[in-house]
């Protein structure tokens, strides 16, 4: 494992001779466009809580109020931020990569929609969307409008999840929670992508969350590279062949223009 601070040779080779891409993204990449992480601090409603605490069948079934509206606040907030330079560079090298007759693909395991507002095609949502909506009982999909708070600030009081049309059950949101299955398929195109890359790339995940976490560890199998993008050591920094040490707003940009 060799840590750096800038993009150097090898990996500038690495990424030039690279047809096929994976890249697995977690919150960080979204931190610069102002979305907190699940391993930051909150305030206001839910100071008392972590996002782990809130990310569970238990807490909503506990309190569906609290984590409802916990999630239709991040809904707003992902309304007012745009995406980063992060985003924007792996969406341009998706396109370069497509056009030379390669690919990049992009598993996340972010419920945010800031890959595809910079013009990438995610091929995996490992945990879900935020956007989406379902029946807690029957599962029938629900559309709503947009929240009607101000994202930047928590709403001062929580608000009931609305019925759902066919049973009257609670609505939910469509995202992943702690100890739930993730999407077959989103898990499947994931675990695929990773074997058949001929360079992988971790962004802005702590590596914390199975099985997520586990699947780049699908690249030891045929000794891909992986190239960790992040300001911090991680969990999954260990089999890294290279860890970028330094904001993927930054990091991701210089790996990309590398290509070139
Ligand atoms: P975490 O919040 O666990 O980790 C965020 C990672 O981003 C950390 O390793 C930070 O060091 C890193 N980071 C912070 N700023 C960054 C930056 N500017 N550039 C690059 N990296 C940066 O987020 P995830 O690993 O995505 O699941 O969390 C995994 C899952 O746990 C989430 O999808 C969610 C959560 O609970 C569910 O809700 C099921
Ligand atoms: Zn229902």
């Amino acid at each position: 494992m060799r840590i750096l601070d800038e993009v150097n040779h090898e990996i500038g080779s690495l990424v030039r001779a690279a047809r096929r891409v994976a890249v697995l993204s977690g919150a960080g990449i979204s931190a610069e466009s102002g979305v907190p992480t699940f391993r930051e601090v909150q305030t206001g409603l839910w100071e008392r809580f972590s996002a782990e605490d809130l990310a569970t069948g238990e807490a909503f079934a506990h309190d569906p109020a609290l984590v409802w509206t916990w999630y239709r606040w991040r809904q707003s907030l992902l309304l007012q931020v745009e995406p980063n330079p992060g985003h924007s560079a792996l969406a341009g090298w998706q396109r370069r990569l497509r056009e030379a007759g390669g690919e990049l693909s992009i598993a996340t395991q972010n419920v945010d929609d800031l890959h595809e507002r910079a013009g990438a095609e995610v091929l995996a949502h490992l945990h879900g969307s935020i956007f989406a909506h379902r029946c807690a009982e029957c599962s029938e999909p629900a559309e709503l409008a947009a929240p009607e708070y101000d994202g930047l600030e928590p709403p001062e009081q929580p608000e009931q999840p609305p019925a759902c049309a066919c049973c009257g059950s609670s609505l939910r949101p469509g995202v992943v929670w702690f100890g739930e299955m993730l999407p077959l398929k989103a898990f499947e195109l994931t675990s695929d992508a990773i074997r058949q890359a001929d360079l992988v790339v971790v962004v802005g995940t702590s590596g914390l969350v199975q099985p997520a976490a586990s699947l780049p560890l699908l690249a030891l199998e045929r000794g891909t590279p992986l190239i960790e993008v992040n300001p911090e050591e991680t969990e999954i920094s260990e089999v890294m062949d290279y860890c970028l040490r330094g904001p993927s707003g930054t990091m991701l940009p210089a790996v990309a223009e590398s290509a070139r």
